[in-house]
């Protein structure tokens, strides 16, 4: 006859014990009880149980503490940590040491019973837990920082707390400012490379070949400007951690070259052949579907799995509104009107506010929201007055979400792609005009200079088109265009001309002598 599985529960509230007991007993398992730490102790030890529920505040010691000597004399006891408050430091250190699950009081009861099955399901879960890092990075105070009790954010909480031991590669996704960043470092401290750097790298910041030679370093002279050997990044976070923020706008060229070192761990500086060895985890994070982006051909679909070993994703804050006085209050502490004092209040009907709105920002809207109202109010209590949101939330309702936090408003965004394409139809044509053919191409690298410097070139840079004028002709050519027209409207005021071309007065004489305009 099978055993009943049996459950040490351990709380000093004596109802809590006699609920979870009847309930446990209801269901099939058989019940112990004990009331504090020092009886959890000893009744692990005597009775082995098969699971323990225990809550973390306990009379005697301190829940983590006894969770930690459990699972070092029994590692693979099951523990469910039960708390009546969710915070992220209580439940990422839980799982950290070696939980495997934590609920918050007062539970659901079916979300506990599924906890249970789960436990005794999923037996071979506690090897890999059992080998989370029990020592703590940095203060707590560090690792509270990310703020929020909902129940999305323990989810997150939990994730963290069970892969953050490893080495699996973590893809973090979600909207811009739901705090990707936060959890990249949270995951960081609280892992065994935590004495390693924890290295940021943003995909999105530099064109291609800036963020090859950022990533992997180059050799002396391995292209024009590199002049020293210079070692990237992945260099630079060995045995620790990367994190690729961004990821999403990494070319596909890149992402080759990023896909060979998650393969074999190796690559090479820009200009060298070497192989290098690198030791480190990678961290990576999106505001885009990367799903959707392989779709569309944009992102390669093995570096996507490759990546997506583990997945956190966090939700935006209008899914976890019961976060927001929290968070305001954490962001009230941070942002003081005046370094030394107490944190501003706010008033009720402010907080109302504040927990109506869509916050298409998330987390950051909401902090520049306070940093903005601490200084308006200041000092006062803060008042709806204060808080400029966006958008009234009746008119937020229909409203298109912005998935990544740079998109514009689509009209705004339609209207600069037109002025653009007019523009470069207008140089287009100025060029083809200029150079008696059509002048195609673009001309990438032409910025090398103030217009002032004037005859510096020494030709190495001007290319020579095809049939034609050569580049350098074609640009002196509209520029004489440009100058000679603004001139013209502005009838011979030079200054006027100057603030219509958007250039200094001298270099406007300057070109106008060169070209020979005026007198
Ligand atoms: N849960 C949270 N608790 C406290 N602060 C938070 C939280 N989430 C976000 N923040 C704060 O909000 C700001 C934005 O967070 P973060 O930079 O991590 O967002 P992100 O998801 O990386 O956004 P993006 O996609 O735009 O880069 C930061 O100042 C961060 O400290
Ligand atoms: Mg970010």
């Amino acid at each position: 006859m099978p055993d009943k599985k049996s459950v040490l529960v351990v709380d000093d509230d004596a109802q809590i014990r006699a609920l979870l007991s009847d309930l446990l007993k209801g269901n099939g398992y058989a019940a112990r009880e004990a009331k504090t730490g020092a009886e959890a102790i000893a009744a692990v030890e005597k009775q082995r149980p098969d699971l323990v529920m225990m809550d973390i505040k306990l009379p005697d010691q301190d829940g983590l503490d006894v969770l930690k000597s459990l699972k070092k004399e029994r590692p693979e006891l099951e523990v469910i940590v039960m708390t009546a408050f969710g915070g992220s430091s209580s439940a990422i250190k839980a799982m950290e040491q070696g939980a495997y699950d934590y609920v918050t009081k007062p539970f659901e009861i079916d979300d506990l019973l599924a906890a249970l099955k789960r436990v005794f399901e999923h037996a071979d879960m506690s090897s890999e837990v059992a080998t989370l890092r029990l020592e703590l990075g940095k203060s707590a105070a560090e690792r509270e920082r990310i703020v929020g009790s909902s129940k999305p954010m323990l989810e997150v909480y939990k994730l963290i707390g069970k892969v953050a031991g490893s080495d699996a590669t973590v893809l973090i996704t979600g909207e811009s400012g739901t705090g990707k960043e936060l959890v990249a470092e949270a995951l960081h401290r609280a892992s065994k490379r935590n004495p390693h750097p924890l290295v940021k790298v943003s995909c999105a910041a530099l064109p291609e070949s800036l963020l090859e030679a950022e990533l992997f370093g180059h050799e002396k002279g391995s292209f024009t400007g590199a002049m020293t050997m210079r070692k990237g990044r992945f260099e630079a976070a060995n045995k620790g951690t990367i994190f690729l923020d961004e990821i999403g706008e990494m070319t596909l060229g890149t992402q080759t070259k990023l896909l060979r070192i998650l393969q074999e761990r190796e690559f090479e500086r820009i200009g060298s052949n070497l192989p290098i060895k690198v030791d480190l985890r990678v961290i990576a994070a999106t505001n885009r579907e990367l799903a959707e982006e392989v779709e569309a051909g944009r992102f390669r679909e093995d570096l996507y799995y490759r990546l997506n070993v583990i997945h956190i994703h966090m939700p935006p804050l209008r899914d976890r509104l019961d976060d927001v006085p929290l968070l305001v209050e954490h962001f009230l502490a941070k942002f003081r009107f005046k370094p030394d004092a107490i944190p501003t209040t706010i008033s009720e009907e402010a907080m109302a506010r504040l927990g109506e709105h869509d916050w298409p920002g998330n987390v950051r809207e909401l902090e520049n929201a306070i940093e903005r109202a601490v200084v308006l109010s200041r000092g006062q209590p803060i008042m709806p007055d204060h808080l400029p949101l966006a958008e009234s939330p009746a008119a937020a309702g229909g409203k298109a979400r912005t998935r990544r936090g740079t998109a514009k408003d689509p009209i705004q965004a339609a209207a600069e792609a037109a002025v653009d394409e007019a523009l470069s139809d207008a140089v287009g044509a100025a060029l083809d005009k200029a150079m008696g053919g059509s002048a195609t191409g673009t001309a990438g690298s032409a910025t090398n200079g103030n217009a002032n410097g004037g005859s510096n070139g020494n030709g190495a840079d001007v290319a020579t088109g095809s049939g034609g004028a050569s580049f350098k002709e074609a640009v002196e050519s509209l520029e004489k265009r440009l100058i000679a027209e603004a001139l013209e409207r502005n009838g011979g005021n030079r200054s006027k001309a100057a603030e219509e071309l958007g250039i200094y007065r001298r270099l406007l004489y300057a070109k106008m002598r060169e070209y020979g305009l005026g007198e």
